[in-house]
């Protein structure tokens, strides 16, 4: 047979199954093609991954099994159903890992908490939460804090709308928040976030290579492991981002090691000036492990770890918050009005104030709103674990050793079941019982802190911390979402803004 001829046939076989499988699955919102099973639908919707995935998770009921390209050994099981998740997170945590697929992706992390599983984990995580149940790791939080926010983001505001400039709300979170962690893990504060507006803000590399970094990790989730393996291999494309990312990164870490345990440092990484803040974690990390000499692996994968745990997620809640309350009104006057009743006055100092936390515990309405808007936009949209030995998900889904689990904590948020018809809806009250207390939601319906054994241990802190901006922002200022701005979750391993958040700020009017 001539080539021509055989090539003809072949074309016109792959033109029949390609016909064939379109038409038998032109209802269903994705197709498994030949060969390159469903990652066609993926890339075409890539923008919009999130939703994309919860329309297809709905239409299968909660659950279904992704399948990659043929011979590409990258199919996974995707759910959105509490109780596979509570399988997942709780009742059978050991079968559950975090594996060697995802040390890989996450590779940058090293021996970091969010990267290890059973008896390195578990040390890991015992050393940290001694750390944070220490009296001085809160105070030293909210002194943090108080510091950057008196010292920087309000004055910063204050110019704004002085100047009556449009800022990148989420630009300048990230920098608070980058500043905030850097001073609170590793005892200085870079300054990345001006405390007047200048034409440009300061170009922090490590912050811009964080940045980066997770962007490459997202589409280390998205392609075959072949294909950025051989990017990686060739330092093509996001690879050669990676690459970059991760030397700088690596440097800077270097760096501030050496200079807290005072070694010889060539690095702008100078110890903060206040001797209050020259406790920081690495040094209590340094001593709760009891290390006998400096371990640079350790503290370098513990320090990031920590960073990243602090800075995204802090600063990517802030912006989807201060988004949803600035485009609904009576949400923004209900937080107000509830701050007002609460005796919490701009005058006082109610930070320095020993009672904080009790003071905080008192926003039910702030706190559900909070929780509303990590609901809906949780900064983690997904987690993925492997299975170690076979098992059935309470879903009646078989799960073979190695397959891998992803689930949406994105798509857990919009899910009728759980949050009923009026699940897309930002409604801080559904928080509010009516005895006016929070009402308690199971952390596998709620996940955006995660579920089980291995829940964020950062929540508490968080809480407070999200609440303080909010309570000084929103007392202070309003902000004005620009018309068209176009609001969209970007491609990252965080939910970020894609386009930031660009919002016209005004000083709000005496409240008290
Ligand atoms: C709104 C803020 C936050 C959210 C939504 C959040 C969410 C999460 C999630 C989803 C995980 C599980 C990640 C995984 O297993 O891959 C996690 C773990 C963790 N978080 Fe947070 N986090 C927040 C803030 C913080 C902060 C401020 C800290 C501390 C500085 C922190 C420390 C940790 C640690 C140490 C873990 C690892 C727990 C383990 O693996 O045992 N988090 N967090």
């Amino acid at each position: 047979m001539e080539s021509s001829e055989f090539i003809a046939i072949f074309v016109a076989i792959a033109s029949f199954f390609f016909i064939h499988t379109w038409w038998s699955n032109r209802n269903n919102p994705i197709i498994n093609w030949p060969f390159f099973g469903m990652l066609p639908a993926v890339l075409y919707n890539l923008s919009n991954i999130h939703d994309y995935a919860t329309t297809v998770l709905k239409h299968y009921g909660g659950t279904f099994m992704f399948k990659g390209p043929w011979l590409t050994n990258s199919n996974f099981f995707i759910t959105t159903d509490p109780v596979n998740v509570q399988h997942i997170t709780t009742k059978n945590f050991d079968n559950y890992i975090k594996g060697s697929h995802f040390y890989e992706i996450f590779e940058i992390m090293g021996d970091g908490i969010f990267n290890i599983d059973s008896h390195k984990w578990k040390h890991s995580r015992d050393i940290l939460q001694s750390l944070f149940r220490q009296n001085s790791f809160d105070s030293l939080v909210v002194k943090a804090i108080h510091k950057n926010l008196m010292g920087c983001l309000i004055p910063l505001l204050n110019d704004v709308s002085e100047l009556r400039t449009v800022v990148d709300l989420q630009d300048i979170f990230q920098r608070f928040s980058f500043d905030n962690i850097c001073s609170i893990v590793l005892g200085f504060d870079p300054k990345s976030l001006p405390n007047k507006l200048t034409t440009k803000f300061p170009e922090v590399l490590f912050e811009n290579a964080f940045n980066r970094m997770e962007n490459a990790m997202f589409y280390r989730h998205v392609f075959p492991k072949f294909l950025w393996k051989l990017q990686k291999l060739l330092q093509i494309g996001q690879e050669k981002n990676y690459s970059e990312c991760k030397k700088i990164i690596d440097q800077f870490l270097h760096q501030c090691i050496s200079s807290t345990f005072q070694e010889q440092s060539k690095f702008n990484c100078a110890e903060d000036d206040d001797d209050e803040s020259s406790f920081n974690m690495l040094k209590a990390l340094a001593e709760e492990s009891g290390m006998k000499q400096i371990n640079h692996k350790f503290l370098r994968d513990s320090a990031l770890s920590l960073l990243a745990a602090g800075r995204d997620t802090i600063s990517s809640s802030l912006s989807w918050f201060f988004w949803l309350v600035s485009t609904h009104p009576i949400v923004e006057a209900k937080i107000l009005e509830e701050i007002r009743a609460n005796f919490i006055t701009k005058e006082e100092n109610w930070l320095i104030n020993s009672r904080v936390e009790e003071n905080l515990n008192k926003l039910v309405y702030l706190h559900g709103a909070l929780c509303e808007s990590l609901r809906l936009f949780p900064p983690l949209p997904f987690e993925h674990k492997s299975a170690v030995k076979p098992d059935i998900l309470p879903s009646g889904d078989r799960v073979n050793a190695n397959t891998m689990i992803l689930y949406s904590l994105y798509s857990m948020g919009r899910i009728e079941q759980i949050w009923g018809e009026d699940c897309l809806k930002f409604k801080p009250e559904r928080w509010v019982s009516e005895k006016e207390n929070n009402i308690h939601v199971p952390s596998y319906k709620f996940i955006a802190f995660q579920s089980g054994p291995r829940s964020c241990l950062g929540k508490n802190i968080s809480f407070i911390q999200m609440k303080i901006v909010a309570i000084a922002l929103l007392q202070n200022f309003q902000f004005e979402v620009m018309e068209g701005h176009d609001v969209r979750p970007c491609l990252s391993v965080i939910l970020h803004m894609k386009h930031g958040l660009k919002v016209k700020v005004t000083k709000r009017g005496i409240i008290n």
